[in-house]
């Protein structure tokens, strides 16, 4: 495989390893959660290199589809790179306005985005997938650094979003963007036979018509099928409706269009079929008909699928009905226009202006295809939140229980980002959407990133982290939910529980301490108080594994085992 070759790229390549874990730092004001949690939808303050790392001891695995919206790099985006990157070559670059101007902005935008689709991959399912919208700025060298980390065969392909049209464009006017496709494995896509599909746009709009229509005429189907297309005709072409005006006959079953009745590629059967009314042989089409013998046509007929027109002289139709074909696939070409998302930001944020979010129908369009029921969806460039907007919306369209991640890390990640999420969760009284309006409700958790806990300095007597904060980040990491420090008794070692499981950290920040093993006794008492299950954490094994297995005790070894912890308590 041919790869892309960019100045930093040896220095970054395997940055993603060696960027430090953080604790995860619950801010409850800013949550709507009584209770912050990481099982709830998550908003995370700060860089998405440390925010990604960060969520990896929880989400390892776990996130169904990820996307993600980065800067296009366009040159006023005023993005800086800002990765801690040991070289006087990066830093050179730290902290600088990555403009037109800058000879080297590809270069610092592939370092920017490489660890970062490296960190995106390991948080996937195995049957998940990745969705990047970019534009002509980076899409060739965006394309050949994600077939490189996530392979070339994995590539599912491109959406062209047309958005707009400048007629003031000197050569081509450019009005679309794309969004690349990636799975993290097809291969477990094929298993699972998977099928990207979404309920067809304006299809529900139609059935409101025909019930409507219904109710006025009593259930007289022909008088309502009449309705149904003049107001077909009195619809324009922008009309989400419009592409389904050829359903234009009700009966008892629903709307249904009177579809071909012939054998595919023609030479099928020729037998006689009578007209309902007239009692006389119908027309026969040419290709035959469709059923291969009388029997079976027979039966379509009793069972009403046959539509015969007035008399023997038309040839019958067979019923397609709009409820059988109300999903349809992604087609990769399609059209929104983009001014349409700032304006209904603007009803969400009125003092926003935030210039170019993205369309939160399009964003929840492609999270239908791809998610379903409970499914993660992450997004670490979530600039004013449309990603949880549209989640939240899928989730109130059908009944679904997904949730969100975002990551964001400039200063208008609260009063932004969240507060879009809050909004949308509790109402948005000038909202042209009904739901909306009424609010789409959900919760959500805040966090901040907290300090480093560096591998290297658990057991050397330099910079280890208090009783405490380690204690914070291992509860948080090995069990989802918030960590509650008057719990904490560290004579007992004990820094919390769940209703599956307490929780147990040996550790101090005085290195001989640890390394006393005296302690063994009195530990082993804590532990053999209580049949429930118990997950201790700790440096060394003080006890042997049958006295672990005896006493329901899962053993961990510090520092960071953890993420393993997670899958096995979940199992
Ligand atoms: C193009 S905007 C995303 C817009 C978003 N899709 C929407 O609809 O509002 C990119 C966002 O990524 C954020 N961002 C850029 N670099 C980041 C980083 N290293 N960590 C976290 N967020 C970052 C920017 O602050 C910006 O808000």
């Amino acid at each position: 495989m041919s790869t892309l070759h960019f100045k930093g790229k040896t220095l970054v390549e395997n940055l993603h390893l060696g960027v430090p874990y953080h604790e995860l730092v619950p801010v409850r004001g800013k949550g709507l959660s009584k209770k912050a949690s990481l099982d709830d939808n998550l908003i995370v303050s700060g860089d998405n290199l440390l925010g990604l790392k960060a969520l990896l001891p929880t989400y390892h695995g776990k996130v169904k589809c990820i996307y993600i919206d980065p800067p296009y790099n366009i040159g006023t985006e005023n993005w800086r790179y800002n990765d801690r990157v040991n070289s006087p070559m990066m830093q050179e670059w730290l902290g600088k306005v990555v403009d037109r101007e800058d000879l080297t902005r590809h270069d610092k935008w592939c370092c920017m985005i490489l660890p970062r689709l490296k960190l995106l991959r390991e948080l996937l399912r195995d049957d998940g997938a990745i969705l990047v919208s970019i534009d002509d700025n980076e899409v060739h060298r965006l394309r050949c650094i994600m077939d490189e980390v996530f392979g070339e065969d994995n590539f599912l392909g491109s959406f062209v979003w047309e958005g707009t049209v400048k007629n003031d464009a000197h050569f081509i006017s450019v009005g679309h963007d794309y969004v690349l496709c990636y799975a993290k494995r097809i291969e477990s896509l094929r298993a699972n036979r998977t099928r990207w599909r979404v309920f067809k746009e304006g299809v529900d709009e139609v059935q409101r018509m025909v019930e409507e229509f219904l109710e006025n005429r009593q259930n007289d189907f022909e008088a309502a099928s009449q309705d149904l297309r003049d107001w077909f005709s009195s619809i324009g072409k922008s009309h989400k409706a419009f592409a389904h005006r050829h359903y234009k006959c009700i009966d008892s079953k629903g709307v249904y269009f009177p579809g071909d009745i012939s054998w595919p590629g023609g030479g099928g059967p020729t037998y006689e079929v009578l007209h309902p009314d007239t009692g006389r042989p119908v027309k026969v089409p040419a290709g035959g008909w469709r059923f291969t013998n009388q029997e079976t046509m027979q039966q379509a007929i009793l069972e009403g699928r046959i539509h015969f027109g007035s008399d023997e002289t038309r040839v019958p139709n067979l019923k397609r009905y709009l409820a059988d074909t109300d999903h349809q696939v992604l087609t990769s070409v399609f059209y929104c226009d983009r001014r349409a998302a700032h304006k209904d930001l603007v009803r969400i944020l009125p003092d926003d202006d935030f210039e170019y979010p993205k369309d939160e129908g399009v964003i929840r369009r492609l999270l239908e295809a791809v998610t379903s029921d409970d499914d993660i969806i992450l997004d670490s460039f979530a600039g004013t939140g449309t990603t949880a907007h549209a989640v939240l919306a899928l989730n109130k369209q059908d009944g679904g229980n997904r949730r969100f991640i975002l990551i964001e890390c400039e200063n208008y990640v609260d009063s932004g980002t969240a507060e879009r999420v809050r909004r949308v969760i509790k109402g948005v009284p000038s909202a042209r959407d009904e739901s909306l309006k009424a609010g789409l409700g959900g919760t959500f958790s805040y966090f901040e990133l907290g300090n480093p806990l560096q591998r290297e300095s658990l057991l050397c007597d330099r910079d280890l982290p208090s009783y405490e904060r380690l204690a914070s980040y291992i509860f948080f990491t090995a069990t989802g939910q918030e960590f509650e420090p008057d719990k904490v008794d560290e004579n007992r070692w004990f820094i919390g529980n769940t209703p599956q499981v307490d929780v147990f950290l040996i550790y101090s920040s005085d290195v001989e301490k640890l390394q006393d093993l005296a302690l063994v006794k009195s530990i082993a008492q804590e532990l053999t108080g209580s049949k429930r299950r118990k997950l201790v954490f700790a440096p060394a094994k003080y006890v042997d594994s049958e006295f672990l297995g005896r006493h329901s005790i899962s053993f961990q070894q510090l520092p960071f085992e953890i993420y393993e912890t997670v899958d096995g308590l979940n199992q």
